[in-house]
């Protein structure tokens, strides 16, 4: 680290001068409105369904309504200051069939969208994919059947034709561990599959997908020109843990617990293969499904790498464990998830990915924040949610004092510009910045709104 001391006070003004700084959401967590507009059905309908999935039977039918709503979201976020609103498309809105037509009603949605942001000076950051597969392609096999990724790249080639003169920033897929790991081996998210093959076959067509649509996007918008100041990149959720302790076998515990989280999803963007000791490790798991030619397309260059940051793991080495290591607990305070808040753990993660990637791509924050159990004020104006804004505190300083000791982070997007449906969690977890009353729809700014606020305008002390 450079010779900061504890006396010195920085300032949000320290922060480059164009730095970006945005809210991010995502479609089945805000925008409601499943039935509308010929949408068809994705997995996290037919998932949030099943009795057991999600808490209480929560479902993302109606949400905080975004799809009717938006002229009031994107009105707070002028108020609130930001440069770019991270969204993302929902692909059974464009494609109902998963495949061929396209639906023009879905479209228009996103592009009335981005025509407000616009007129009111926001960025238009769209995700291609945050979850929500059209359900018949979940039928005809999902994400461990190769052609899920084909058809990816046809959605993807459909989005950047179809609204190149709406979108300033793509971002082809949201945290593709969630999607292979939590959708098809461990059961947690939808599709709500048990099995270890179909989860890392998976995790390679999430992979494939992601380089096709990279290679689509340079063929439907060229490679320079107008549209080519629209970035292209993904978004990870990539893990560096640290070590329990400092002894040899915490180390290297912290260090193979990395090859499926973190390597499998990040060496191959630059270049690199799979993690070949794991599957020398353990014969009897199936490596990915790979074909000739499939890792020059996973590492089409890109022209940023996004990142999504929680919380940093601690391990140990542990000989019970069939993949001999463990997740520890850590002295950290924790958020309603119960995830430890761990700041120093963000600088070490930029610090890392920067060091890994020998400064390759640029890096975005694309998601960070908390859940925290915020309730109205008596009057119902006010939302008091001060751990949420000493967690943000922490972790813009960690990210600027990243960026003083040399990482080229040039934005960051708080999860989440208002609170919504956490998943299998359903409305339990609030993230927002916003609070939202599920009954009526009100929208009432919490004290981190009115804290973010001051860090973009510069004024404040971190
Ligand atoms: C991330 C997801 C996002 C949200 C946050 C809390 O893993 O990308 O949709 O659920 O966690």
């Amino acid at each position: 680290m450079s010779n900061r001391t504890n006396h010195t006070r920085r300032s949000s003004s320290d922060f480059p001068e164009d730095f970006l700084w945005g809210v991010a959401t995502a479609s089945y967590q805000v925008e409601g409105a499943v039935g509308e507009d010929g949408r068809g059905e994705s997995i996290w309908d037919a998932f949030s369904r099943t009795p057991g999935r999600v808490r209480h039977g929560h479902t993302g039918n109606v949400s905080v309504d975004q799809y009717h709503r938006y002229p009031e979201d994107v009105r707070l976020m002028a108020d609130l200051g930001v440069g770019a609103y991270r969204y993302s498309i929902a692909w059974p809105r464009i494609q109902p069939e998963g495949t061929g037509a396209i639906n023009p009603r879905g479209l228009d949605y996103y592009k009335r969208l981005s025509d407000e942001l616009h007129r009111q000076g926001i960025r238009s950051a769209a995700t291609l994919y945050h979850w929500d597969l059209p359900q018949v392609l979940e039928d005809a096999g999902g994400w461990p059947h190769r052609d899920t990724a084909y058809r990816f790249r046809d959605y993807a080639a459909a989005c950047f034709r179809e609204l190149k003169d709406h979108v300033d920033m793509w971002i082809t897929l949201n945290e593709p561990w969630c999607s292979a790991v939590l959708g098809y081996g461990v059961g947690e998210h939808a599709p709500g599959l048990r099995d270890r093959t179909r989860s890392w076959a998976a995790a390679h067509h999430l992979m494939l997908a992601h380089g096709l649509a990279v290679q689509a996007y340079r063929s439907e918008l060229g490679t320079s020109g107008v549209h080519r100041k629209a970035p292209i990149g993904i978004t990870h959720n990539l893990e560096t843990p640290r070590p329990a302790t400092q002894r040899p076998g915490d180390v290297e515990a912290a260090d193979r617990a990395m090859d499926m989280r973190t390597r499998f999803f990040f060496d191959p963007l630059l270049g690199g293969p799979y993690p070949e000791r794991h599957f020398a490790a353990y014969p009897k798991e199936t490596p990915p499904p790979v074909h000739e030619g499939d890792m020059e397309v996973i590492a089409e260059p890109i022209d940023f790498l996004g990142l999504n940051f929680y919380w940093e793991p601690v391990i140990a080495a542990d000989r019970d464990d069939p993949e001999g290591f463990r997740l520890v607990e850590s002295h950290h305070k924790t958020t309603d998830m119960g995830w430890p808040v761990t700041p120093r753990g963000l600088y070490r993660h930029l610090q890392w990915v920067w060091k890994e990637s020998g400064g390759r791509y640029p890096l975005y924050i694309t998601e960070n924040g908390c859940a925290m159990p915020d309730e109205l004020t008596p009057s119902g104006l006010r939302c008091h949610d001060p751990r949420r804004v000493s967690y943000l505190r922490e972790h813009f300083t960690a990210a600027l004092d990243a960026i003083e000791d040399g990482v080229d982070l040039r934005g960051y997007f708080v999860w989440s510009l208002i609170d919504n449906f956490e998943w299998s969690y359903g409305y339990t977890k609030r993230f927002g910045l916003i609070y939202a009353d599920y009954v009526d729809q009100r929208r009432v700014p919490k004290d981190s709104y009115y804290y973010l606020r001051e860090v973009i305008s510069g004024v404040e002390e971190l």
